[in-house]
């Protein structure tokens, strides 16, 4: 048969940077019937939506049959005047994983490399790959932290993105002011260093750093934010980057087209008029998860400084049977084989079934 004919067997042709790409493994959802089970596995916020901005969220659901607003210019507006940038700087996308991929598509191709701290989110390997760039990962420290000194030896001339993870997924640990700065000051001009801070606004060291202040004299700096986790918005999908041109100009290009649905800016304009409260609930959830580490530690485990809504247990070989442990109880964690397992803090009976789970694994061992 001809191949031109249409009834040819072959497949599609695909293109060959997509073979072995790592598929995401979203957190496993909790059980729907069974004990009383938690979801503590992909550091959502446990609160639910706050009436006011639900309000907004619905009004704009009236109106789905229209496409929303591509600039997203309310919310852009908002987040220029929120952070004290030019609207210019602002790029939003459908959560800030999407405008990673956007940053991505706008810096790196085959040849390029990507540097980032490995274990870290686990989206930038996928990403890095299907742009067909090549992964650079840099080993954390012993002490789960981003190995600076080690990601700036290796910068080559090939280098097109760097990300810094501030504070860190899955470990929840964060770098210091001074590091990050004699760090970017070592990155040559023409490469991106994008600090990833989806979980700024649970950070209590005040030694770690805004990267909305180092960016703003640092034209190859840019920040990653979302609106996923303090402000209870994951299900929406909205996130954004702040960048100077022409980085913002280029994610603006990159971006899909109407990819942030009207539901989700006018819920994001709405929860940054309720800051106030919103905050409050992050603060509850830092009390929660400086309560739940001192538990940890006060029956024996080593658990690094956690600065997001996550502690990190590395359990190594037995990280699998703890995760089933945990499942038996009725918490869902995320475990990553052979390393250590991610549980988000979520509601105060959740985080007291998980410290019983943890208390029983340790008389056990
Ligand atoms: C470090 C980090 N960056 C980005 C994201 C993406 O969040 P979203 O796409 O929901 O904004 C996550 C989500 O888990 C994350 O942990």
């Amino acid at each position: 048969m001809s191949e031109t004919s249409g009834t040819s067997a072959s497949t599609p042709k695909l293109r060959a940077e997509l073979d072995g790409v790592p598929t995401y493994k979203p957190g496993k959802p909790a059980a729907a019937d069974g004990p009383a089970a938690f979801k503590l596995s992909s550091n959502e916020n446990p609160y639910p939506p706050l009436p006011g901005v639900m309000e907004s969220a619905l009004a704009a659901a009236a109106n789905f049959n229209r496409y929303p607003d591509m600039a997203c210019t309310e919310l852009a507006a908002e987040l220029a005047d929120r952070f004290g940038v030019p609207v210019s700087h602002i790029a939003t996308g459908t959560g800030s994983v999407g405008v990673a991929q956007s940053l991505l598509q706008a810096t790196s191709g085959p040849g390029d490399e990507v540097i980032y701290a490995w274990r870290s989110f686990e989206a930038y390997p996928i990403i890095t790959q299907i742009s067909g760039a090549t992964s650079v990962q840099v080993p954390l420290t012993a002490d789960e932290v981003h190995d600076l000194d080690a990601m700036a030896e290796a910068i080559t001339d090939r280098t097109r993105l760097i990300f810094v993870c501030n504070p860190n997924n899955p470990t929840g640990t964060a770098v210091r002011r001074a590091e990050l700065e004699r760090f970017l000051d070592r990155v040559p001009s023409d490469v991106l260093v994008v600090i990833d801070e989806a979980y700024k606004e649970f950070v209590r060291d005040t030694d770690i750093p805004d990267g909305i202040e180092l960016y703003r004299d640092r034209p190859n700096v840019a920040v990653l934010r979302t609106f996923s986790k303090a402000y209870g918005l994951a299900g929406l999908r909205v996130g954004f980057a702040i960048a100077h041109e022409p980085v913002a100009a280029a994610l603006r290009k990159t971006a899909v087209p109407f990819g942030v649905s009207q539901v989700a800016q006018d819920a994001a304009v709405a929860s940054l008029r309720a800051e106030d409260e919103l905050l409050g609930r992050v603060g509850s959830l830092v009390a929660e998860r400086e309560r739940v580490r001192a538990g940890l530690v006060a029956q024996g485990w080593t658990v690094p400084d956690a600065q997001a809504n996550f502690v990190w247990l590395r359990l190594g070989e037995r990280t699998m049977e703890f995760a089933a442990e945990c499942e038996r109880h009725g918490v869902v964690v995320r475990p990553f084989a052979g390393e250590g397992v991610r549980v988000t803090i979520g509601e105060t009976e959740a985080n007291d079934l998980f410290l019983k789970v943890t208390e029983g694994f340790r008389q056990g061992a």
